[in-house]
């Protein structure tokens, strides 16, 4: 399938990045059937609880106690991430995963 290889490219790499950040250990896949391109970003860190998981799409937003004050961030990871994954037609979601931390879901159409 085609993308815009730098808009996925930081897509994904928000995405990991915030995984690396939060996690000792990140799980990728990718799958592709004949409707969806689906790529899953596991880790095994806090999470986000469920309560958050739109809110930290909003520019800016950033989690409390600020986890990590130290790190740099702006909180425009997510808002970013998911605009490029709607700009190809798709969309992230987040929810729990299998390493116990966030899963990120990004689905793009073939
Ligand atoms: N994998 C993750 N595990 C736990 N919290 C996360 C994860 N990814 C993002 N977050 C939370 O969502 C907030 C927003 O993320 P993001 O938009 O990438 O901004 P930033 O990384 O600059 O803080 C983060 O500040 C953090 O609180
Ligand atoms: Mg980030």
């Amino acid at each position: 399938m085609t993308v815009r290889p730098a808009g996925f490219k930081r897509c994904l790499g928000n995405l990991v990045s915030n995984a690396g950040r939060f996690a000792k250990s990140i799980a990728i896949t990718g799958h592709r059937d004949h409707r969806w391109l689906t790529i899953t970003v596991d880790d095994d860190g806090p999470g986000i609880p469920a309560a958050m998981r739109e809110e930290v799409f909003r520019p800016f937003l950033r989690l409390d106690d600020a986890r990590n004050q130290d790190e740099v961030g702006t909180g425009l990871g997510l808002a970013i991430a998911r605009d490029i994954a709607r700009s190809h037609g798709g969309d992230i979601i987040l929810s729990d995963g299998p390493l116990k931390g966030l899963r990120a879901t990004v689905r793009i159409p073939v």
